[in-house]
């Protein structure tokens, strides 16, 4: 048994929050993929009337194989449902996304859903954000956002794909990943990274979910 095994069984628990007519918004990422994947064994099996929204192109692919009619969200009025994963989650449930790079089409959807269910293996949990943030930053601002990461003091550093290509995320932009050691504050620090011209998204979500998964290495899982 292993964090997947517990990954795949907290998938199908999360099925339970899927409602006929809905829209739910489909994040992006290994705990989001496992859930699509049930999601459109499910959608099929019980004759389901679900439009998807989803985050990334990543998991666009998935839903599409998955057979799940997807539409765009401004195609929509609300989201009723988010499931997703997290890179790090707070003792306050505040989470660190941005892992994949689909962290400004998460938190668009994160914050204006009806219901969030992070799904998230237990290595993710923490009493303060200790990893990175990714900030996503348009590439014109690439200077003086550094500056100002700076200041508020951060280490900030492109995130790069192989042979040092720097990555661009899905709406033409790049990532700073930044080291702010652990951080006690994170909403005011999201607060703050939000307001430097030229940043287009934190990778720190105020919005706090309504469901937690906790996948175990044993293949259990928790609700939280
Ligand atoms: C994508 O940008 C991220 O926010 C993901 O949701 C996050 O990295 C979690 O991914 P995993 O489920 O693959 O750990």
């Amino acid at each position: 048994m292993s964090y997947d095994d517990a990954i795949e069984a907290l998938s199908k628990d999360a099925l339970k929050f899927v409602k006929n007519n809905s829209v739910l918004g489909l994040g992006s990422g290994r705990a989001a993929t496992a859930f699509v994947k049930q999601l459109g064994g499910y959608i099929k099996r019980k004759k389901l009337n679900i439009r998807g929204v989803p985050t990334s192109l990543q998991i666009k692919l998935i839903a599409e194989q998955a057979g799940i009619h997807l539409i765009s969200a401004d195609q929509v009025e609300k989201i009723d449902v988010v499931f997703d994963g997290a890179d790090q989650i707070d003792s306050k449930k505040y989470l660190i996304k941005g892992g994949g790079g689909a962290l400004l089409r998460e938190n668009i959807l994160i914050s204006s859903a009806e219901k969030i269910v992070i799904m998230a293996d237990a290595s993710k949990f923490v009493k303060n954000f200790t990893r990175t943030v990714p900030v996503e930053v348009h590439p014109f601002a690439r200077n003086t956002v550094q500056k100002f990461i700076k200041k508020l003091g951060g280490k900030p550093q492109i995130r790069t794909i192989e042979r040092g290509y720097p990555f661009i995320t899905e709406n033409g932009n790049i990532i700073y990943d930044c080291d702010f050691g652990t951080i006690k504050t994170p909403g005011s620090l999201a607060l703050k990274i939000k307001q430097i011209p030229g940043v287009v998204e934190a990778g720190i979500f105020v919005r706090k979910p309504d469901v937690i998964y906790k996948a175990k290495e044993n293949g259990k899982f928790e609700i939280i």
